[in-house]
């Protein structure tokens, strides 16, 4: 069975095509030779006549035998009375003399022949033909009929084939877009200009887009409120916490310390979650600004240095590139510092973290690299899914990266996570997003005024 709705086409109205060229064909060449018969009868009927109007008193009178050529018609001229015909083409030929008037078939000679026989007063007259030379001379002409739709068949097959795949293009550039959809940018399918075969097809995507879109954002909207309402008991809690830390004896003073770390996880965890609803709401007209990327990576790095100096490390940001991108500025700083945090959280003491920026076309990229362990390469397609955890080991929510992807993605930029490829362990963490071009900068409302 043939799966492909193009080559289905092609062939039923090729088929279809053919069988009109085939009947079409038939018809044309039974036609002709109907026709091709008729005028050689028309030509017996006419050499018949001029022989009556004395054509005959000149044929010669003895000619020799068999010179006649046999694809001619051959004449005989009986005069009453006489036992031998008055005149013949060719005397080797025995027609006979009393075949009906009109057309006959007679057979002389072994030989099939198509006769005509004119009855005068003064003569009769027969004028026949071979009929395997009538036969062959119907044919050559019946088979030139048959030539253009010879050359035509092939045409119209490939003329098919195009007009097909020419009118199906469409729904391969509409499963395309389907293909392209994105759940972070739930869009609908334009309408415009689409064949009305396949209108209800894309509202029916339309309307599934419609459904996926609110449903998304009703589960971003729980996790919002859920963090929201979870926040004010836990900082309760804390205060409570907090209040009772000069009351806890001695004795219960680790089990009460860890109670309070259990109560700071949770607040980060909280805290965590309520970014990530942020980041995966629609924009909603929130204000942009021209946003410069050197001043984001500068912020990230004095945010996270005193606990690297703490710990011993190393980190700076060098190759520093002018781009500025038009988004809103905290968004742009909180993937940044997502990675950054990462990099200081996952590398051991003493490690080293490089930040550089760098220009790939239309796009400005920020590397964060560190000097830690990796991550294991069967993980590495996981780190951007929710809660997912490489290094259980040390303390995180698995939200981080969840964050940066939806920020990234937000602004039509992209995030990626690979080893070090250069011999040394460590990660290689990018987020790029489009430049913002100084021409294309849209001047504030307040320098407007
Ligand atoms: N630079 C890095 N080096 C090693 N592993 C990393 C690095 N960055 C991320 N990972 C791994 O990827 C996992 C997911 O990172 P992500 O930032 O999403 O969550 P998290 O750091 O655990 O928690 P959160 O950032 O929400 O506090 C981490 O748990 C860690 O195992
Ligand atoms: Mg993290």
């Amino acid at each position: 069975m043939i799966k492909s709705l193009k080559n289905q086409l092609v062939l039923a109205l090729g088929l279809l095509v053919s069988v009109i060229g085939v009947v079409q064909g038939v018809s044309s060449y039974q036609l002709s030779k109907t026709g091709m018969s008729a005028l050689l009868d028309m030509r017996l009927e006419q050499v018949a006549a001029r022989l009556r109007d004395g054509l005959a008193d000149s044929l010669p009178k003895n000619p020799a035998r068999g010179t006649q050529d046999e694809r001619d018609v051959v004449a005989v001229v009986w005069k009453p009375g006489e036992a031998l015909p008055f005149r013949t083409t060719d005397p080797s030929l025995h027609f006979p003399r009393d075949a009906q008037p009109g057309f006959s078939g007679v057979d002389v000679n072994g030989e099939h022949w198509r006769m005509f026989t004119r009855q005068e007063p003064t003569m009769t007259i027969q004028v026949a033909q071979r009929s395997s030379i009538r036969r062959e001379i119907t044919q050559e002409a019946a088979t030139q009929t048959l030539w253009p739709i010879a050359v035509l068949l092939p045409l119209v097959w490939i003329a098919v084939a195009l007009v097909v795949r020419r009118s199906l293009r469409q729904l391969n550039e509409l499963g395309e877009e389907v293909r392209a959809i994105d759940m972070g940018h739930l869009q609908p399918l334009p309408t415009v200009g689409v064949p009305t075969e396949i209108a209800p097809f894309i509202h029916s995507i339309n309307t599934m887009i419609e459904r996926l879109a609110t449903s998304i954002e009703k589960e971003r909207k729980f996790i919002a409120d859920a963090a929201h309402e979870l926040r004010t008991p836990l900082t309760a809690l804390q205060l409570q916490a907090d209040n009772l830390a000069p009351h806890i004896y001695p004795g219960n003073q680790e089990r009460f310390q860890e109670l309070r770390k259990g109560i700071a996880r949770s607040g980060k965890l909280i805290t965590q979650l309520l970014r990530m609803a942020r980041a995966d709401a629609p924009m909603n007209g929130a204000p942009l600004a021209r946003v410069n990327i050197a001043d984001v990576v500068t912020a990230a790095v004095a945010d996270v240095l005193p606990i690297a100096l703490s710990r011993g490390m190393d980190i700076g940001a060098e190759e520093m590139v002018n781009a500025h991108v038009r988004a809103v500025e905290t968004d742009i700083g909180m993937a940044v510092k997502n990675l950054v945090s990462n990099a200081v959280r996952y590398t051991p003491d003493g490690g080293t973290i490089d930040l550089r920026t760098r220009r790939d076309g239309d796009m400005v990229w920020i590397d964060v690299v560190d000097t830690g362990p990796g991550i294991d390469e069967a993980l590495l397609p996981r780190v951007f899914d929710r809660f997912f955890r490489a290094n259980p080991d040390i303390e995180g929510s698995g939200l981080g990266l969840s964050i940066v992807k939806a920020i990234a993605a937000r602004y039509g930029g992209d995030v990626t996570l690979k080893n070090r490829s250069d011999g040394r362990s460590g990660i290689v963490a990018s987020i790029g997003f489009p430049v913002e071009e100084a021409s294309e900068s849209v001047p504030s409302p307040a320098l407007n005024l």
